[in-house]
């Protein structure tokens, strides 16, 4: 990367399923198929479309991961948060991250976006196991705040400012690639969370460790059976969270002109 720019990002980005295009509006320097990157893990899903770019947006410069890795494409947790290593080690010192997930709450609708304020991590895997090494940062790092109580007032300053609604909550990770049964959804709201979906968490545990301060937002693409939602239907998941990229964008602009 140093290799091909000067510039030093702030913010990193990783950006969720069909919400790529968040990243159409940034003045790119550098664009870089993950492909092209030494040792960098692939994107295997559709709607990821597996790219780098580094530029300006809204007075920043950004490191944006346009396309992530899941646990469920069968790579290691390391693998998986490894651009959270990448953007911490050019410089950013934020990292934002987006995703497309399930509501369990029947009061809560398709298409709208939720500010993640805490995890559960139902992974059964932590990006930190087996690391032991002081340069990485703490061996046990707390999660409390990890999702940076100032941004997200700065989140849902910006989202009333635009007149969007958005709502906040507790995001649990499962690794999919199914999506719930009716009794898994009712298991995990009883669990106390809000939203569930196949990332993020990952991404935030390693983020703290090396001390990068997170923003997360979730779309919430469908309502799941057993929070009076129906069937998931992946394509519609996709495309609905792709018809809310936009909103998610100036969101996020928001927020990043005000650090
Ligand atoms: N479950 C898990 N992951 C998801 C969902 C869901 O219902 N929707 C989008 N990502």
């Amino acid at each position: 990367m140093r290799r091909y720019s000067t510039l030093v990002p702030e913010v990193g980005l990783i950006l969720g399923s069909g919400l790529g295009s968040v990243a159409a509006s940034v003045e790119a320097a550098l664009e870089l198929a993950y492909s092209a990157i030494p040792h960098f893990p692939q994107s295997t899903v559709a709607g990821h479309a597996g790219r780098l770019v580094l530029g300006r947006w809204h007075g920043k410069t950004v490191l944006v991961f346009q396309g992530r890795l899941h646990y469920y494409e069968g790579y290691s947790l390391s693998e998986v948060t490894l651009p959270v290593r990448v953007a911490a080690a050019l410089g950013a010192k934020f990292l934002f991250l987006t995703n497309a997930a399930g509501s369990l709450r029947a009061d809560w609708q398709a298409g709208e976006l939720m500010l993640i304020k805490d995890h559960l991590n139902f992974l059964g895997d932590n990006p930190l196991r087996g690391l032991d090494d002081a340069r990485f940062g703490p061996r046990f790092p707390d999660l409390v705040n990890a999702y940076d109580a100032d941004l997200r007032r700065y989140a849902r300053e910006a989202a009333l400012a635009m007149g969007l609604a958005l709502r906040e909550g507790t995001y649990a990770a499962v690794s999919g690639p199914s999506y719930e049964t009716p009794a898994e959804a009712a298991f995990l709201r009883l669990a106390g969370a809000d939203a569930v979906g196949m990332s993020t968490v990952p991404e935030v545990i390693v983020a703290r460790q090396v001390g990068l301060r997170v923003l997360a937002v979730s779309c919430l693409t469908n309502v799941l059976a057993g929070a009076a939602g129906g069937h998931t239907v992946h394509e519609q998941v996709v495309q609905r969270a792709a018809a809310a990229a936009d909103d998610l964008a100036r969101l996020l602009a928001a927020v990043v002109a005000r650090l």
